[in-house]
């Protein structure tokens, strides 16, 4: 059954070159890698391609600090970065860096060959200026108080205090974040590319089936809110390419990032026999282009990029696949909980091939975050990969090397059980290639409990201990032997370490799909090693403490979110989380009883002029009619929320303990409903 071999370059985005690999990465490059790996096992060309992105202000300064070149400080983390995913089996044909002489010609290209067409326009915009360090600051570098609330060291264009957005120039005593010194306000000629010249096309492109369907319709929002013509441009001193004919002018990193995809391409072209570039980037192509993407990059993929793609006469992509962010224990990965987790910390304690099976176990096609719950990786690790499919093997190795000098039996005595299990591949590739893979190790991991289960009802064991029955104890051993190799035919994407020790285990060539059909018979195997050990709470504990370490104690409570001893809050959210929170001042304009309800009030609350129904468990500490015409407290922006009973718009705020003592929140008079409270 062979098909056409697809051609496949594939891509995952381009880790920053300022900062170690972390657990949240690492989702994305295990995602691409597997479906790469599975790609491959199918007997398609799939080129993996990916690199450092080693341009910008934040890696210049950072060097700056260290005290070193930037080119040092890019290879160094050059180096860290290669060994981190080698670790974790990341299989890239080629990692490259986007500060090299590919990724330079292919920039000074796309960009000429925009400019030729019209696509890019120079405009003298007005920016802040660092008179002492002789820059221009990006917005991330300017701090001063809030013009609405007036608090202090508030960076960019957002206000932690108050929630206020605001432009950098509207900062009251605003200072460089790098001299502390005042900003001026200068003038500079920047180059932009003209997004809007292809709204037409985007349009079609962006709803030709090229996204997932949420990520299509975020685009109509963009669509609707308008293309804005894009600076790629920015001032000496910078770290990146200078603009061809523009002394002291370079290309902005967002614009040389995704061209680093194709230098790093490039490079692997002129290493590799009979690999052409042209084969794959020509308009007219017939290989496929995929790049892997997290949410937060979905603008400079899906518009961006094809745009400049297309105005410098390159195919635009087959498609982007996005996927959601990590969090861990249900939040955001944090250091002063020692969730912020590095790629060289985890390795330290644990096995990468159980992380590599959480995530598959938790990634589906689309773009929802993904939570690492390490109560329950333990759990599944050991229950599914060390408990179910290793535990098939290590169940009949034994009497096969005992008993059978390691020979498997010369034929499969149950046919219609292995036809179950390789019948199984096609459904479980077409989950692989649609990117489903939760689902693909929900099937996996039903046909390794129906492997357990022949077992069980076989008991080779019993046979073992009685006379006679070595043809059936040859037989039942095989087969459970030829049942573990499909499992881990079908595992191997997600688990490239332990199908490597298990093919050593089995005597057999790198296993394909084709392959996986014809079982083994008459064939001698290997002795049995235990091919993964289970994992230990110990290893986790040992993992965060780890993560915390690093934290300096000042800057832990600075920040105030470090947890300290005797602190009897512990899981502290950052900041960012909390000014999410919109509270307002409301009144309560009308409270009745819930049919069927013994904690419940519903409540009608009014924001100044809207409503919201609110359903509260405070029944027990007030009757309806106290409550109303009273002002209280609410969370405005919790997602409404289905009950029993209709459907809750929010909650109110209450302190106490509980019965009768519960007390809601009620402001001084002057508040108005509608008032924001923090
Ligand atoms: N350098 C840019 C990408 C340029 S691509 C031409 C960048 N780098 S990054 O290091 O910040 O992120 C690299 C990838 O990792 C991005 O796709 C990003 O979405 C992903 N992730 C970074 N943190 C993540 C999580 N916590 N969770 C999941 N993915 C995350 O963006
Ligand atoms: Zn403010």
């Amino acid at each position: 059954m062979s098909q056409k071999v697809r051609k496949i370059l594939v891509t995952s985005a381009l880790p920053y070159a300022n900062g170690p690999i972390h657990i949240g990465h690492l989702v994305e490059y295990i995602q691409t890698d597997i479906w790469v790996r599975f790609q491959k096992m199918r007997g398609n060309q799939c080129i993996y391609v990916c690199a450092d992105d080693a341009h910008g202000t934040p890696i210049m300064l950072r060097a700056r600090q260290q005290g070193v070149e930037p080119e040092q400080l890019i290879d160094a983390m050059s180096i860290e970065h290669r060994a981190d995913f080698a670790k974790f089996n990341v299989g890239f044909d080629n990692y490259h860096t986007t500060h090299s002489e590919e990724n330079r010609f292919f920039a000074n290209t796309i960009y000429r060959r925009n400019r030729e067409k019209g696509h890019i326009s120079m405009r003298t915009i007005t920016q802040a200026y660092d008179p002492v360090e002789k820059m221009f600051l990006p917005d991330r570098f300017i701090k001063g108080e809030c013009p609405k609330c007036g608090a202090k060291d508030q960076y960019g264009d957002n206000c932690e205090v108050c929630g206020a957005s605001y432009s950098p120039s509207e900062l009251i005593n605003p200072v460089s974040s790098i001299s502390g010194v005042t900003p001026e306000q200068r003038e500079s000629e920047h180059h932009f590319f003209r997004l809007g010249d292809f709204e037409t096309l985007l349009k079609q492109w962006t709803r030709g089936g090229h996204l997932q369907r949420e990520v299509s319709n975020k685009l109509d929002e963009w669509f609707a809110a308008g293309l804005q013509e894009w600076d790629i441009s920015r001032d000496a001193p910078y770290f990146g390419f200078e603009i061809p004919d523009h002394p002291g002018k370079y290309f902005y990193v967002w614009m040389d990032a995704p061209i680093g995809y194709m230098a790093s391409f490039k490079n692997l072209c002129e290493r590799t026999d009979g690999l052409e570039f042209d084969d794959f980037w020509r308009p007219d192509s017939d290989s496929e282009l995929y790049h892997f993407i997290g949410k937060d990059i979905i603008y400079f993929h899906a518009l961006f990029w094809p745009a400049m793609l297309h105005g410098a006469d390159y195919r635009m992509p087959t498609a982007i696949f996005s996927h959601g962010f990590l969090t861990v224990d249900g939040l955001k990965m944090s250091k002063s909980r020692g969730t912020f987790i590095t790629a060289r910390s985890y390795l330290d304690h644990l096995n990468p091939e159980y992380l590599r099976y959480y995530f598959a176990a938790k990634l589906g096609s689309g773009v929802e975050d993904i939570d690492l719950n390490l109560e329950d990786f333990i759990a599944r690790v050991n229950s599914d990969l060390v408990g179910k499919v290793v535990n098939i093997a290590s169940r009949c190795a034994g009497f096969i090397r005992k008993r059978f000098d390691n020979m498997l039996a010369d034929e499969i005595s149950e046919p219609e059980l292995l036809a179950h299990f390789s019948d199984a591949g096609a459904a479980i590739a077409e989950l692989y290639e649609t990117r489903e893979f939760s689902r693909a190790v929900r099937e996996i991991m039903m046909l390794a409990d129906r492997a357990n289960q022949y077992i069980d009802d076989r008991k080779p064991w019993v046979m073992a201990k009685e006379a006679g029955r070595d043809p059936e104890l040859h037989a039942v051993c095989s087969m459970g032997l030829n049942l573990f190799r499909l499992l881990i035919g079908y595992l191997r994407p997600i688990l490239p370490a332990t199908a490597e020790l298990a093919e050593a285990f089995l005597q057999v060539e790198p296993l394909t799909w084709d392959a996986l059909s014809s079982p083994l018979t008459g064939h001698r195997i290997a002795e049995f090693k235990p091919l993964m050990t289970r994992a230990e709470q110990g290893q986790i504990d040992a993992m965060v403490a780890d993560s915390k370490e690093n934290l300096g104690v000042t800057q832990a409570v600075s920040k105030s979110n470090g947890r300290l001893a005797g602190d009897p809050i512990n899981d502290n959210i950052e900041f960012p989380d909390f000014a999410k929170v919109d509270l307002r001042v409301v009144r309560i304009v009308r409270a009745e009883h819930v049919d069927g309800a013994d904690k419940l009030l519903q409540l009608t609350l009014d924001l100044g002029g809207v409503t919201r129904n609110v359903f509260a468990g405070i029944k027990s500490a007030y009757a309806p009619e106290e409550l109303e015409g009273r002002l209280t407290v609410m969370v405005a922006n919790l997602a409404p929320r289905k009950m029993r009973f209709g459907i809750s718009e929010g909650m109110v705020l209450a302190a106490g303990p509980g019965g009768k003592e519960i007390f809601l929140l009620a402001p001084d008079s002057g508040a108005e409903p509608g008032m924001r409270v923090k």
